[in-house]
């Protein structure tokens, strides 16, 4: 089990809250795209062994591409790697790129899975966000792509933004579900440094909903989520049975990943050790360091308390929590006794459950979960 992710560093506007790599210039679009189309060949080595059962074209916006430039990467991942034939291919959309043409090209290249960047079905809230499209094409953009006969779709939402209140979040949450979505991101907002949001908020001109509403608004996404049939498998995932990421549960469990393009992370665990790099998160550098031969990424090996902390950090926001057995048999004693003490201190406050063998968090766990995290952690 292991995935290729492939990074689009490409949006027609800037969203005020994002400071993912991407930019808002196409002029070298063609140029990083073949230079997108070499990686995938130059990393064909560390894939050797591998079987690919996910492909996900993220961003930036991957629907920028037309059917030609798709294709092209399409076809040379499947020419240089083992792909599996049932694999999950998803690609992420912005809902001003959805047409029904554009689905069909989808459908032909392999792609079965569209995760929409939807953000909210009001007007204001995506005004605030700058976004490319408003509320009524957020709407008309799942019903396309049903109508197209792609129903494996998982949306993404944002709560906890400014002009948000618990009666919106429970419409978009009533809209979500009345159109059938079997996936759902939904993502508390994060002030990053260097966005308009955050000098909006730095100046005192916007401010978030208090922690308290925010509470409000997370504790509303559970109970409808879960009224609707979806579980909660990740602290931030929804999803019916049979519709869980597969992709980004391979990064959860630990299993290898490539990643192509400027920003992006891979890892391999060969048993003996783990390895990470990233790539250069600028776009001119990229294309010019994979034309010239030169390095395109820095990486590190990870030593065994990083991976401890990894593994807890992960794990500990999926359904599939923390395996005794596991941490038992992979980490050195000094670590073990630091998870132990640690764990003990948690084992009657009603924040996690032990059974078979395997640590969850409780409802009233996730709400504290970066805290448990941290006690958890061995620094
Ligand atoms: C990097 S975007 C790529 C998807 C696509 N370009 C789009 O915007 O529709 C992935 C998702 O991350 C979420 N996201 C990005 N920055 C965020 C932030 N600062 N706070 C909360 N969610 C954020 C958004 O929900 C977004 O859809
Ligand atoms: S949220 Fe998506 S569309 Fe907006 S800037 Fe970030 S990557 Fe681009």
């Amino acid at each position: 089990m292991s995935g290729i992710y492939i990074h689009i560093p490409f949006c027609r506007k800037k969203c005020s809250y994002c400071d993912f790599h991407f930019s808002t210039s196409l002029k070298h679009k063609t140029e990083l795209l073949a230079a997108l189309q070499k990686e995938i060949v130059l990393k064909q080595k560390l894939f050797k062994k591998e079987s690919v059962n996910t492909i996900y074209f993220g961003g930036g916006t991957p629907s920028i591409l037309n059917e030609l430039e798709l294709n092209q990467l399409v076809e040379i991942i499947h020419n240089n790697y083992n792909v599996d034939e049932n694999m999950e291919f998803t690609i992420e959309c912005n809902p001003d790129d959805i047409t029904s043409k554009k689905l069909n090209e989808y459908k032909k290249s392999g792609v079965n899975r569209l995760s929409i960047g939807i953000q909210s079905f009001f007007d204001d809230d995506l005004q605030f966000f700058n976004r490319a499209h408003n509320a009524n094409e957020a709407a008309q953009s799942i019903l396309k792509t049903q109508d197209a006969g792609i129903e494996n779709i998982t949306i993404d939402l944002i709560y906890n933004s400014p002009l948000l209140t618990l009666k919106k979040w429970e419409q978009n949450l009533d809209k979500f579900i009345s159109l059938n979505v079997p996936h759902l991101s939904a993502y508390t907002l994060t002030v990053e440094p260097k966005t308009a949001l955050h000098h909006l908020v730095k100046t005192k001109q916007t401010s978030l909903p208090t922690d308290e509403q925010a509470i409000e608004q997370f504790k509303l996404l559970m109970e409808k989520t879960k009224q609707a049939g979806l579980i909660h498998y990740e602290v931030s995932n929804f999803g019916k049975e049979g519709y869980f990421s597969q992709h980004n549960s391979n990064y959860w469990k630990g299993q290898n990943y490539l990643g192509i393009g400027p920003s992006a992370h891979s890892f391999m665990n060969n048993n003996s050790s783990q390895k990470r790099s990233w790539n250069v998160a600028n776009n001119t550098k990229y294309i010019k360091a994979i034309n010239q031969n030169t390095p395109y990424f820095e990486e590190e090996l990870i030593d065994e308390t990083t991976a401890f902390n990894e593994y807890i950090l992960t794990r500990l926001r999926t359904i599939w929590g923390l395996d005794l057995e596991y941490i038992k048999n992979t980490f050195n004693p000094v670590l073990l006794n630091h998870f132990e003490k640690e764990l003990e201190a948690y084992k009657n406050s009603k924040l996690i459950t032990i059974s078979k063998n395997t640590v969850t968090l409780t409802t009233k766990g996730i709400f504290v979960v970066d805290k448990i995290t941290a006690d958890l952690f061995y620094v």
